[in-house]
Formats: structure tokens, sequence, C-alpha cells
């Protein structure tokens, strides 16, 4: 959540420093904010929204010369979005960016307030700035200081400080937020994530927690853990398109593809990565993962179950941490998670791994957090994913969890290599029928004009489908702010029925090739109470109002993946219908570093 970055050089400082946080914004667009420090002088510009309203407000400032500088966009967790909350937060002498929460900030903030500190927002992290400030009074050594304020804070940080006490320097501390330093020539960089790095530097060290320390242009090679950075810009570009969600949905074809090479042969899997783990010894499996991910987990069973007939349970990773777990003996502990970086997904992985468990990770960021923490990754080669709302990550980690379930059969000796053959080619099927059919594409962006009321949506689906209905769902209300619930259909009658009249909208899944009978009967109970019903289906169903029609196929993964699409282009026309910004939707962020 949130997103920083930091400069020493000879540049203009406002423009390295507003690029930066353009390829962050993604991650947290409350409010934003730089600070420049350059021959002494101490300068800020902060703005609420977007980084074009800052670029306005500084728009006839420039610091030519060599200088340092601090930016922030920010994603909300103390105080509402306002100038005075945004980043950069200053004391008298020295200027900060955080990203993650400073959990004792409300002790700090009283005993500083009693030494007669002053505050002015309502945020965690001014309490930092305060605090070096006062240490910096009391021993005047300003890395001492700025090592004692960090050993006082309990919480998540990515910290980069500023002080007009030390004019070359930026000081930088990192703990269970990630943070980047780059070098190239007689520059320096920060940034919380490799996108604003790439283009400038070539390489780069990737922070371990507890780090603390002062850098400036002469000692970057002090560093440990450099290593190359990839220079991949192209795929964060939207090639055409006029959102970044359209272009995830339309490029799912290919990733999945690239996500098949090489594990997917003519009649069996390879997953090379799997070597570091004893899978003789797995007995069973926890899959654990939030949002999106928790529904590719929830996906993810069904396969393993079905496939590999390995006992799998799943855990939304906010409830996992708490609840004092019982992992059994020979259990496989795999996380999930696109960014690699999600608070709550990576504290259960360091749970699970202090008590010795083996793990696995599923994440589409290489050298993120959870990838470093785990002891063995499957990278899901979607590429950057900038819409918040996660849909190629969704179809990778799927795509990877059927790969593992193959995978494990076939090393548990179940799996005959026709049953391998015939799960490979419905593979390469499935992801063909990703490839959006425009006509699909057309016709839905019609039949949306007819949901844009209502009072709130159901997507219903049994077996595997149910999962795939709870991610059109959420989907849906991700962008749209419609309510929008996904459920079992099997379990409507418990319950949810009651709120069936003209105004539902019920979006129905309704494969040929698993259970369609026992749907149908459950659509017909909400056709009959005047549910509007949406088929997403391949035959014509005369109890529905509107039809999404998917092609024919042989098998229901093949149906999973073709009505993934449809209900992804569903959300995406229904929120440019109700006139939101799909890329970035209110109140969210795309990258989630807070429990
Ligand atoms: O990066 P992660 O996969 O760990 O993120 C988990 C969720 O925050 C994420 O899937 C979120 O639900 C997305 N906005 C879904 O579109």
């Amino acid at each position: 959540m949130c997103g920083i970055v930091g400069y020493i050089g000879n540049s203009e400082k406002k423009s390295m420093l507003l690029n930066g946080l353009k390829e962050l914004e993604y991650r947290g667009y409350d409010s934003a904010g730089i600070s420049i420090l350059s021959e002494g002088n101490l300068q800020t510009f902060k703005a609420v929204g977007k980084i074009s309203n800052l670029e306005r407000k500084c728009h006839n400032f420039t610091s030519e010369g060599f200088g340092l500088g601090i930016g922030h966009t920010r994603w909300a967790t103390h105080g509402k979005p306002t100038e005075v909350n945004a980043h950069p937060h200053f004391g008298t002498f020295s200027n900060i960016v955080h990203n993650g929460i400073i959990e004792n900030y409300q002790s700090l903030k009283e005993s500083l307030q009693k030494e007669g500190k002053h505050f002015i927002s309502q945020t965690d992290t001014e309490v930092i700035v305060h605090l070096f400030e006062s240490y910096v009074e009391k021993s005047q050594n300003i890395l001492e200081a700025f090592t004692k304020t960090i050993h006082n804070l309990k919480g998540a940080y990515a910290i980069l400080l500023i002080t007009q006490k030390s004019a070359d320097t930026i000081y930088y501390a990192k703990n269970g937020s990630p943070l980047i330093i780059g070098k190239n020539n007689n520059e320096i960089f920060f940034a919380s994530s490799d996108a604003p790095l790439i283009g400038l530097v070539t390489e780069v060290s990737y922070l371990q927690d507890g780090a603390i320390g002062a850098m400036n242009l002469q000692n970057f090679k002090n560093l440990e853990n450099i290593q190359p950075l990839l220079q991949d810009k192209l795929t964060a570009q939207k090639d055409g398109f006029a959102f970044f969600m359209e272009k995830e949905i339309y490029e799912q074809h290919r990733v999945l593809l690239e996500t098949m090479i090489g594990r997917v042969q003519e009649d069996c899997f390879i997953l090379e990565e799997l070597r570091a783990i004893d899978l003789q010894s797995i007995s069973s499996i926890t899959l654990c993962a939030c949002g999106t991910s928790y529904h590719s987990a929830l996906t993810g069973s069904y396969l393993l179950e079905k496939i590999a007939k390995i006992k799998t349970k799943v855990e939304i990773a906010s409830e996992f941490r708490y609840k004092e777990p019982i992992l059994n003996s020979g259990e496989l502990f795999v996380v999930i998670s696109q960014s690699g970086e999600t608070a709550d997904t990576l504290e259960a992985l360091k749970l699970i791994k202090r008590q010795g468990f083996q793990t696995l990770s599923i994440c589409n960021v290489d050298n993120s957090s959870i990838v470093r923490e785990s002891h063995t990754t499957i990278l899901t080669r979607a590429g950057i994913e900038k819409g918040v709302a996660s849909t190629k990550a969704f179809s990778t980690q799927v795509m990877v969890l059927w790969i593992l379930a193959g995978f494990l059969a076939q090393i548990k000796g179940i799996l005959p290599k026709t049953e391998a053959q015939k799960i490979i080619q419905s593979m390469f099927k499935a992801t063909h029928l990703t490839k959006v059919n425009i006509k699909m594409h057309e016709h839905i962006k019609r039949l949306t004009k007819r949901y844009l009321h209502g009072h709130g949506f159901f997507f219903i689906g049994r077996d595997i489908f149910y999962p795939l209905a709870l991610e059109g769902a959420l989907k849906l209300k991700e962008i749209s702010y419609l309510h929008a619930e996904g459920y079992p259909s099997g379990e409507m009658k418990h319950g949810p029925i009651a709120l069936a009249d003209t105004r539902l909208f019920c979006v129905a899944l309704m494969p040929q090739n698993l259970l369609y009978e026992k749907i149908k009967s459950n659509v017909e109970e909400l056709s009959a109470r005047d549910a509007t019903i949406c088929a997403v289906t391949s035959e014509y169903y005369e109890g529905s109002d509107d039809w999404i029609k998917t092609s024919q196929a042989q098998t229901y993964m093949e149906e999973f993946f073709e009505m993934m699409v449809a209900l992804q282009l569903f959300a995406l026309e229904v929120s440019l219908r109700l006139g939101n910004d799909v890329d970035m939707p209110r109140n969210l962020a795309k990258s989630v570093t807070v429990e």
C-alpha cells in the first residue's frame, strides 16, 4: 500500500520524483507529496488526489544542481486523505515518507507531546520525524539518532528521511514493507517496488527486514544483496487499450501460454521449482491467500482434491494468522499472492515457516517479500498487473494450481499418461478460450445497460464454479461499487432466495460439463420468483432473461476459463457505463501491505 521514492543526484529532482510516483500511483492515490533538499533549502509540496494534482501544484518549481528528495503516494490508513495527512511529514529540520503502520504511535506521540513537540496530522507517521528530531537535539549524531528512532518503532515500515542537518544523505529503514535502492553513475534511487527504477538503474539492492542506514553517493557499494534489475517496461504499458484492466483481460491467452511453458509437456507435467520440497512426505495441503488470490486458492482446492486426491484446506490469511492454526505433519503450506507483498499473507507464511513446515509460494513478482520468504516459488508469468482489479493474475494462478494438481497426481503415481494427456489438451483449449471473442465482448457491452440499478447481484455457481462466482462478484463490486455476492447456487434456498424479486440480478454460471441439471434447478427457483437471470452457458436456457453464450466445450475447466473472461468483461463494462475509474477504483490499492 502506498508508494515511496527517493533520489540523490544532480538531475532535476522534482521530475525524478514525480516520474517515479506515477509508476507507483496504482498502489494508492488518496494524496501525494514530495520534499526536495537542495543548497540547504527544504521544500515540500503536497496535494490531495492523484499525482496530476501534485504536478500542477509544483508546476513553477525547479531544483537544478546537487540535491536529494523523497516522495510518496498515499492510501490512507490513519487519518483522512487530506493535504495535512499527506506525506512527507515534517518536523523543524527533517522530512519523512513512510509505508506501513506504526502500531505504537499513540504512546510515542503522547511522550513527544509532553516534550513539547507539536503535531499537525492525524497520521502515525508524524511521530517518526518528531522522535528523530528529539534524538538529534540530544545527541547531534544523525545516524545514531535515526537508529534509535527506528528501534523505538513497532509495526511495519519502509522509511526515507531527509534532514537539513545532513544535506547529502537519505536515511532509510525497512521492516515488513518493501524497499529497494539502486545506483547509476552519480545518482541513487529509492523505491518501494521495481517499476520506478526500470530504465534508470541496472542493479539494485532489495533491502532485508531490519535494514537501517544512511545512503549517499559514497557508500552504495557497501550494500548487500545487489542484483541485476530486469528492464521490462513495455509490459507495463497499455498497448493501445484505454485501460490497463482491459488490456490485462485481453492478454490472458498469451500469459497463460507463458505460464505453461516448460511445465506442461505432451503427456506429463514438470515443476522444477518443487525440487526444494520433499514431495513424498506431503499428505495434505493448506492454501492461504487474500482477495482474488483466495478465490484462486479455493479453485485450486477443488483441482487438488479431484486430480491429485490430496486433502486440501483453504484459509483467508488475515483470519489464519490469529486463529492459532494447527497443521498436520506432512502438510505443505502454500501461499498465493499476485504482488508478493500482501502483509496478511506474508505474515501467515512467516508464522508457518517458524513452525518448521515446508512452504511454497505461487506469486507473480519475483524477488518480492513472499518469494524471498518461502522455501520455493512457482512464478505465475502474468507480467506486471497494473489494474487494481486483478484479472490475469487470477487466471495464471488457477493455471499454476491446475498444473500443480497434475504434477502431484503424477508423483503419486495416480495419473496415467493418457489421463495426463487429456488434462493437458484441456489446458490448451481452456487457454485458447480466454482469447477474447469480440462478438461476446460487444454483446456484454450492450447487455450491461440493463444492470446498472436494482438492489444487488448474486453470482451463483456450483463446485469449482462457486469460487468463480465469488471472483465474478468481487470484480463487479470492486469497480462498479454495486453490491454483489458470490454464492453456491445450492445454498440460495437456505436464505438468500428471500431477496429474489425483479430487482435482484442473478448471474448464473451454468457449465454443461459439471452438474448442469443441478444448477438449472437452482436457477429455476430464482427465475420462478422473478429474479432477473443472466445465464452464462453454451446452450439457450429458457428461464433466463439474458444469455452470455459460451462455446461448446469438452471439459468443465474449458468452460471455467471462458466464463471467467465473460465475468471480467461484465464487471468492466458495468463500471465504464457508471463512469468509474476502472484501473484505480475508489478506496482500493494494488498492493495491500498493511494488515
Ligand atoms: O497481491 P495479492 O494477490 O496478495 O493481493 C490480494 C488481494 O489484495 C487482491 O487479490 C485484491 O483482492 C484485488 N484487488 C482483487 O482484484
